[in-house]
């Protein structure tokens, strides 16, 4: 990857106001992952733009053909098994290794952050490698790949579904309100590899600024977020994150 030059002003600033800060919250989305190889759902290689969200992430969807969206996750599932955390992720595990009050939101279903140590994590759009039971509502970690065409719940044989947000489908209530939560108290957000405009996770920063954090958008693009933030680092979240905390101490 080539050397993306990262405005100095701005992260000195940056690193700064971590250094000063206990309640740090980040936001991540699939930008984060993307150095690790796993595709993003917008811009030119975004899995938006060759499959339709319409056929495989909707209860409509799934209602109509769970074969078919099965077949889609157990695809993503075997490319992101491979798949390693990147500098980026791990260096939010070590932001939250210094400072013990740091939340980590994210939209990614990939499992990145858990792999790379973080442990405070909410994961608001659900879990790629978590079934849910469409009769009894079990839930449960499933790591087995590929999943049979049309997996069956061991408790009662109902049919699995991916325990994953869909179009249409309301988040977690209590984690979308620990998120909102986290996101007021903040002292610094942090805004990372997300197109920042899936709702509601897009306003969390909004709630973030309303309430007094400092905000920080890292990204390789601008986004609705931009002029929003009061500070934007414009690059690869991998090369970027690492450079925000060093020197931190708890
Ligand atoms: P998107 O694919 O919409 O946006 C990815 C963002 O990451 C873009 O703004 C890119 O510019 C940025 N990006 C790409 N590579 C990057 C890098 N190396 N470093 C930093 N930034 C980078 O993904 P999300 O915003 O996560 O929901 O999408 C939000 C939700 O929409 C997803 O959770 C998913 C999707 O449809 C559901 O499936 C319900």
């Amino acid at each position: 990857m080539s050397e993306t030059p990262i405005d100095p002003t701005w992260l000195a600033a940056v690193q700064d106001k971590l250094k000063q800060s206990a309640r740090i919250a980040a936001l991540t989305g699939a930008g984060i992952s993307a150095e690790s190889g796993v595709p993003t759902f917008r811009g030119a290689d975004g899995l938006w733009k060759k499959y339709r969200a319409e056929d495989l992430a909707t209860p409509e969807a799934f209602a109509r053909n769970p074969e078919l969206v099965w077949e889609w996750y157990n695809w993503r599932r075997s490319l992101i098994a491979e798949k390693k955390p990147n500098p980026g992720h791990l260096a939010l595990a070590a932001l939250e290794k210094a400072r013990p009050g740091f939340t980590l939101i994210t939209q990614n279903v990939d499992g990145l952050h858990l792999s790379a140590g973080s442990r405070n994590v909410l994961e608001i759009h659900g879990s790629i490698w978590r079934v849910r039971c469409l009769d009894c509502g079990g839930c449960r970690e499933d790591r087995t790949n590929p999943l049979p065409p049309l997996p069956r719940c061991p408790q009662c044989n109902g049919l699995l579904r991916p325990d994953v947000v869909w179009f249409g489908e309301s988040l977690n209530p209590s984690l979308l309100e620990a998120s909102f939560q986290v996101a007021a108290l903040a002292e610094v957000m942090l805004v990372i590899g997300t197109s920042a405009i899936v709702q509601p996770a897009a306003s969390l920063a909004r709630q973030a600024k309303r309430s007094g954090a400092f905000v920080v958008e890292v990204n390789v693009e601008k986004t609705p977020l931009s002029s929003q933030a009061h500070a934007v680092l414009t690059g690869p979240s991998g090369l970027i994150l690492p450079r925000l905390i060093e020197g931190l101490s708890p």
